[in-house]
């Protein structure tokens, strides 16, 4: 929100939070560095480093010439976009599990059909009733509740709230506001997650019935009307990961846990660049014992 004619004095005379975050970015180079050097390090067998090789991030760009420099060396471009993808993949994630769990704890009867839903996979695999029980993205790609409790607490919560764009040419928007070259673009997706002209008199509601249809099957929803991992040529990259991720991860907590808010704990968002609980969520977890 600074103009940036005055950051950028603030970067070039390394003071204020330009100079905090020169520091971070050279920790955040110097864990790159090591993440790269540990790679080729040879330090794991052989088979199981061909293994990694095939998963992690790194190898992708590795070995593209447009990340090298003249040198040989990894570029500053190369730096830049595994920073990018730390950024883009983990606070993501964790908003939105918190706030995703803490609206289970406020309608316990959204975390029964969860359950209800995951009973028929987690019963074959539990040889008793303390058993923890894990469920494999295969298992939770097809569940429809999983899905729609995750999409609708992303919609009240959205996990990065403003999409900020800028205008390359002089233009009209189907709106009809006009728009100059330059110009900076602000949308709300925290409130526009809650409009009534988008979603409807029980828009700040969680509520799963706009995403699951009577036949139990997902409804369709438009990215452009969703925007939690924006819409078009930019879309989030990772979203079908981080569904695949989440899915598995609330599958897990759900059947394996019982929770209760801490009493008199009073959530509050705070808004930033990813939209953060203050505090973070103080709950009880308890193990849950399945009969
Ligand atoms: C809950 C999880 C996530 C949410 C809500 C989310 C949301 C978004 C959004 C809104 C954008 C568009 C930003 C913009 O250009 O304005 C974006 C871009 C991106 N996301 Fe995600 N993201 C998530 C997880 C991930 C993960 C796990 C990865 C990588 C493993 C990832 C990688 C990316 C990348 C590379 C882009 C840039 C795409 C481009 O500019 O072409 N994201 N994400």
């Amino acid at each position: 929100m600074v103009p940036a004619s005055c950051w950028k004095l603030m970067k070039r005379l390394k003071i204020g939070p330009e100079r905090k975050l020169a520091a971070a970015q050279s920790e955040l180079c110097r864990f790159v560095a090591e993440m790269m050097e540990k790679r080729g390090d040879g330090s794991v067998h052989m088979d199981e480093q061909q293994e990694n090789r095939n998963v992690e991030i790194v190898s992708s760009y590795i070995d593209d010439p447009e990340y090298i420099d003249d040198h040989g060396k990894p570029s500053g471009f190369m730096y830049a976009t595994l920073i990018n993808y730390m950024f883009a993949g983990r606070d993501t994630v964790g908003t939105t599990l918190t706030w995703l769990f803490y609206n289970l704890i406020k309608h316990p009867h959204i975390m029964s059909s969860i359950r209800r839903e995951l009973s028929p996979i987690a019963m074959h695999k539990a040889n008793n009733s303390t058993t923890m029980v894990t469920f494999e993205p295969e298992e939770t790609e097809p569940l429809v509740y999983v899905h729609a409790a995750l999409f609708k607490s992303m919609r009240l919560y959205p996990p990065g709230p403003i999409e900020r764009k800028t205008v390359m040419t002089d233009d009209v928007l189907p709106s009809g506001h006009k728009v100059r070259r330059g110009e900076t673009i602000l949308i709300s997706l925290y409130s526009m997650g809650r409009m009534e002209g988008v979603w409807g008199k029980d828009c700040t509601e969680y509520r799963l019935e706009r995403w699951v249809k009577e036949d139990g099957k997902l409804l369709y929803v438009s990215s452009y009307k969703f925007l939690a991992f924006n819409a078009g040529p930019r879309s989030c990259l990772g979203k079908h990961i981080s569904v695949v991720q989440m899915k598995s991860i609330i599958a897990a907590i759900v059947w394996n846990f019982n929770f209760e808010m801490v009493a008199g704990y009073v959530v509050e968002p705070k808004p930033s660049v990813v939209l953060k609980m203050k505090n973070g969520l103080c709950a009880k977890i308890l193990k849950r014992r399945i009969k």
